[in-house]
């Protein structure tokens, strides 16, 4: 301390100046430990809604595809959470005096949407787009868990930047065919007794719809993955950019 301080600095001074120091620091860290706690993850855990709308009927039972509710999620950057015309589509005729569906119709009638919860939320300074990555093949329990199974929604995965990161250092473990990405809960429908084996889907797609995440391609798959890499131009160098998230 000698060496840095002369004589004349108070101590107020000399904490100030090593608030200075550490300071930026101690604020980041502190701030990835807040976001990282489990209160603020929620992994797994579904809140609650102001309906009880279940995935797991609509999608695996009743086989509907998610862009006829979240209209924009191939060609925006957010995606939608339907409107109540949406559900009135079908529940003008079915359901149609369940209390369970009172909120639906009642923002129907006054044209206000329903209150739904968020569930996965980027911080502001984080930039997301949903489209390049649903036209890059990658199916969305990749990043939302078993959606298609889910009686409630929970989260699937908390966004932490080096999660983000695993898949843009090699997106050539991830990457898959586009027209796969929606057709693969219509031929885990098909699949024998909710397990998800056999009938055309692939060992990684059977780890997909069973926990979601991230599945990386291995052995001989990752040749395709490196093919499709090429084929769709990624660059691969420039996909860890700190702009590239950080506008
Ligand atoms: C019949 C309409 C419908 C279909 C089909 C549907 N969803 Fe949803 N989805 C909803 C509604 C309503 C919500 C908001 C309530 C909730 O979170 O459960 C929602 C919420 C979500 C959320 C959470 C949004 C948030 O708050 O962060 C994700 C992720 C999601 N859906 C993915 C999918 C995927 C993937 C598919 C296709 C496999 C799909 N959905 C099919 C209606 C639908
Ligand atoms: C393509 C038709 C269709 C659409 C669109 C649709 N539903 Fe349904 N929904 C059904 C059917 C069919 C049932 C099941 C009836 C049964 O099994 O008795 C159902 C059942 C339900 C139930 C009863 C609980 C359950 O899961 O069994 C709720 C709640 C519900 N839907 C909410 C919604 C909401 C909210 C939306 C809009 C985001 C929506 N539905 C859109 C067809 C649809
Ligand atoms: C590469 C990861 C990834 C994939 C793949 C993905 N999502 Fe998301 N999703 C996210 C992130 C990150 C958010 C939070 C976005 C934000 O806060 O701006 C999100 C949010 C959502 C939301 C809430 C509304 C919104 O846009 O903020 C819905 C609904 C949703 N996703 C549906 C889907 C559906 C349906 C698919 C597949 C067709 C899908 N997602 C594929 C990462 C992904
Ligand atoms: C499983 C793989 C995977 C995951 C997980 C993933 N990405 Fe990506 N991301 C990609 C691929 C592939 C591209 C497309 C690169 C291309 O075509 O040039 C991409 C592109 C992007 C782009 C560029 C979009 C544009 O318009 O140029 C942004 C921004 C981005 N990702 C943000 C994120 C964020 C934030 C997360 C974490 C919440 C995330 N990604 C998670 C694979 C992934
Ligand atoms: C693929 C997308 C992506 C890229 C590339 C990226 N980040 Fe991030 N970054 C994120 C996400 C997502 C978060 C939010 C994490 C959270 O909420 O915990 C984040 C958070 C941060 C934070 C806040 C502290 C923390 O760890 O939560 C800092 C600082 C940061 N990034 C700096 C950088 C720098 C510097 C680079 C370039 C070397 C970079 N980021 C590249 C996605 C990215």
């Amino acid at each position: 301390m000698a060496q840095i301080f002369h004589p004349g600095f108070n101590t107020l001074a000399r904490l100030g100046v090593l608030l200075a120091v550490t300071g930026p620091v101690a604020v980041i860290m502190g701030a990835s430990a807040i976001s990282r706690s489990s209160f603020n993850t929620k992994v797994g855990v579904a809140p609650d809604q102001p309906i009880p709308f279940s995935h797991e009927h609509h999608v695996n039972e009743l086989g509907i595809d998610c862009r006829y509710c979240h209209t924009s999620v191939e060609k925006a950057a957010h995606s939608n959470v339907p409107a109540s015309e949406t559900c009135m589509s079908c529940h003008s005729q079915i359901w149609t005096n369940s209390p369970l569906l009172d909120p639906m119709r009642e923002s129907y009638r006054t044209n206000t949407p329903v209150k739904w919860n968020l569930i996965n939320k980027v911080p502001e300074f984080v930039y997301f787009n949903h489209s390049i990555h649903i036209n890059r093949g990658l199916n969305c329990n990749t990043c939302h868990g078993p959606i298609q199974k889910m009686q409630m929604t929970y989260k699937g995965q908390y966004f932490h930047m080096v999660w983000c990161l695993e898949c843009h250092r090699n997106p050539e473990k991830f990457v898959g065919k586009r027209e796969d990405v929606f057709s693969l809960y219509e031929r885990g429908q098909r699949t024998s007794a909710n397990n998800y084996v056999g009938r055309g889907v692939t060992r990684r797609e059977t780890e997909l719809l069973r926990h979601g995440g991230l599945v990386p391609r291995e052995g001989k798959e990752l040749e395709e993955g490196k093919a499709l890499v090429k084929q769709y131009g990624i660059k691969t160098k420039q996909l860890t950019d700190c702009s590239i998230c950080h506008r």
